[in-house]
């Protein structure tokens, strides 16, 4: 495995797990299979980052559009997170793992609503790794309700136009508190961003790999992160400029 400098880990790091679906396909398996399989690397990614260090991991795991997915595997899934957030919340807590949510969690069913706020509230004095799920979400739709939110608070006289910032909007979004992610890594070979974080991906460093998200290994995770390792990020900046900031 390649070695990693500690100093050098991604602050937050933001993952798209996708190809759950083609993994079990390819082994004429129901598609469910594969988010079972992809809840297990799903495991090992969260121990993983927080061994590593890093203090912030965000996972799509529902976007807005999945909801148009057959009843039945939309169904499923709600129990697979269910079942993961009540199982694993013993974990975070060895683990000293604080759970968030960002997305609409008013569309979710009651049940996973109960086991989320349960975790939320009985991982919230953790001072580790934040992990976030992504559930219900997409970029777009966090947009015009953080913009909606806004234009009330402009409305009821709480905010003056003219004090909007970058600062003042980031903190409308679901991640209002979140650093941005400085690595974003999306498994199976697709080159999209797919409606997630679209604001605040503005300076990360994208990393595609054809891997489905059910066999991404730890290597591939570690690989992932030497990759990240070996850029120079300038956020508009000159080469010249960075060397002389470090
Ligand atoms: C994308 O694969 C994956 C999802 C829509 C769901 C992600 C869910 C998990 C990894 C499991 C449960 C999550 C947690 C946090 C325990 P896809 O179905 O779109 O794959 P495909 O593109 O090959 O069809």
């Amino acid at each position: 495995m390649e070695p990693l400098a500690p100093d050098k880990l991604p602050n937050h790091l933001a993952i798209i797990m996708d190809g759950n679906g083609r993994w079990a396909q390819q082994r004429m398996l129901k598609r469910i299979v594969g988010h079972q399989r992809g809840a297990e690397t799903v495991k090992m990614v969260v121990e993983q980052a927080s061994l590593l260090g890093i203090k912030y991991l965000t996972l799509f795991a529902f976007s807005s559009e999945n909801w148009s997915r057959p009843a039945m595997e939309v169904r499923a899934l709600m129990t697979l997170l269910k079942k993961y957030i009540i199982r694993e919340t013993a974990r975070m807590m060895r683990k000293n793992i604080r759970y968030n949510v960002i997305g609409n969690r008013g569309d979710l069913p009651d049940d996973v609503n109960l086991a989320l706020e349960d975790a939320i509230r009985e991982t919230a004095g953790n001072t580790g790794m934040v992990l976030t799920l992504a559930l219900s979400y997409g970029g777009r739709q966090e947009l015009s309700s953080a913009a909606v939110r806004m234009a009330r608070d402009v409305a009821a006289g709480l905010l003056r136009p003219e004090d909007v910032t970058v600062d003042v909007f980031g903190g409308y979004l679901d991640t209002g508190g979140l650093p941005d992610p400085d690595f974003l890594i999306r498994t199976s070979g697709e080159m999209r961003i797919s409606n997630f974080l679209l604001w605040q991906l503005a300076y990360t460093e994208l990393y595609f790999t054809e891997t489905n998200w059910p066999d991404f290994t730890i290597n591939e995770l570690h690989k992932a992160l030497a990759d990240f390792q070996s850029r120079e990020r300038r956020f508009g900046m000159t080469s010249d400029q960075i060397t002389k900031r470090t």
